[in-house]
């Protein structure tokens, strides 16, 4: 075994040279300095902290050093891998303050920026009132009836007793299907779901129906080629038009508020006897200005027709019309709606506009 190299010196060793260390050190602490990044202060530590670095290899020279020249050059090169160490955790701190500092700026969420709301869909102003107007019908525990849009002529006119030469018949007023001997119209009202009804349902019956209906008119302001009515039709024994007022009264405070005046007007309606138009008071003057441009001085709006129904649309519909009596009503729905919204053209209401739908299809 051979002892310690006791004439081994120091000072020949280059890497542990007091000059070699110092300027190992000061590389060091100018390349942590340097580092502007996290990333960068990474590479420089690891040239000069690493295994491969300079003060790493002078410390692995220590070692072979004999135990006399060990305490000084060990604290040399300790003092210097200290302020080393030191250096590139203080750089370490500044880089992570200053990148957590921008991460702030950065990310920061400006909560007062309008939000990405994707506008959802809206029902239809026109489905939502149809809605509201079933749910209270079937609140005061009628039921609800469908028809076909596409009607036969007999449940259109002819069960509802309108005469052969009706002028509703007319060609002006109705769409007829092809071919004609079919005898197939597109539903002018909904009052064949009447019949319907009848026929399918027998007595006592208390029904609503609420659709679409067809009339050959021009599109405008006030008319529509397809419309909506609601259908009302309460058949049983001892029913009178004390009832029919009733109900309608009804309809009309759920649909514009208790205060609304109504009155039935004397009129006439094949399907009917006796037979009304029922007129809500003008909105808009409340009766008071013969100017009114809503009511056109009137002081009444019209609503829909009414009425007893005729005994030969009872007798048409197997129902006997010495024991039973019944009430029918036809009101527009989408008239409903202009009323209720001021919406004074109809064309808005087929448009198909979602910005319409959202302002008039809220129901409160
Ligand atoms: N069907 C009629 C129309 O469209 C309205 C109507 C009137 C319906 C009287 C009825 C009624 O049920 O009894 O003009």
């Amino acid at each position: 075994m051979s002892g310690p190299n006791t004439s081994y010196d120091p000072v020949e060793v280059a890497a542990l040279d007091p000059a070699a260390v110092e300027a190992a050190a000061a590389a060091a602490l100018a390349a942590a300095q340097a580092a502007s990044t996290l990333d960068e202060l990474k590479a420089a530590r690891g040239a000069h902290q690493g295994d491969k670095s300079p003060l790493a290899l002078a410390n692995r020279e220590i070692r072979a050093l004999p135990p006399s020249a060990k305490a000084e050059a060990g604290k040399r090169v300790g003092q210097a891998r200290g302020r080393v160490a030191q250096a590139f955790a203080a750089r370490q701190a500044e880089l992570e303050a200053e990148r957590d500092e921008r991460i702030l700026v950065d990310e920061a969420v400006d909560v007062t920026l309008p939000a990405g709301r994707r506008p959802l869909g809206r029902r239809h102003p026109i489905e939502l009132m149809s809605q509201r107007i079933a749910d209270l019908f079937i609140g005061m525990g009628w039921e609800i009836a469908e028809g076909p849009e596409i009607e036969a002529e007999w449940f259109n006119f002819d069960a509802l007793n309108f005469d052969i030469d009706h002028p509703a018949r007319q060609m002006q007023d109705t769409f007829y299907v092809d071919p004609p001997e079919d005898g197939l119209v597109l539903r002018t009202h909904t009052s064949p779901v009447q019949a319907r009804t009848l026929l399918e349902r027998g007595v006592p019956v208390y029904v609503a129906a609420i659709g679409r209906v067809f009339r050959t008119d021009e599109l405008d302001a006030t008319h529509m080629p397809a419309f909506h009515q609601v259908e009302g039709l309460a058949v049983d024994e001892g029913i009178t038009m004390a009832h029919l007022k009733g109900t309608l009264d009804r309809l009309a405070a759920e649909l514009f508020g208790a205060g609304i005046t109504t009155r039935l007007r004397p009129s006439y309606f094949p399907f009917t006897e006796p037979s009304a138009e029922m007129d809500l008071r003008c909105f808009v003057c409340r009766g008071e200005d013969p100017e009114c441009r809503t009511c056109k001085g009137m002081g009444w709006i019209e609503w829909g027709g009414c009425g007893m129904v005729n005994r030969n649309v009872l007798t048409a519909c197997g129902v006997d019309p010495d024991r039973y009596t019944g009430f029918a009503f036809g009101m527009g729905v989408d008239r409903a709606l202009m009323f209720r919204t001021g919406v004074s053209d109809m064309r808005d209401m087929i448009e198909g506009d979602v910005r319409f739908d959202a302002q008039f299809g809220m129901e409160i």
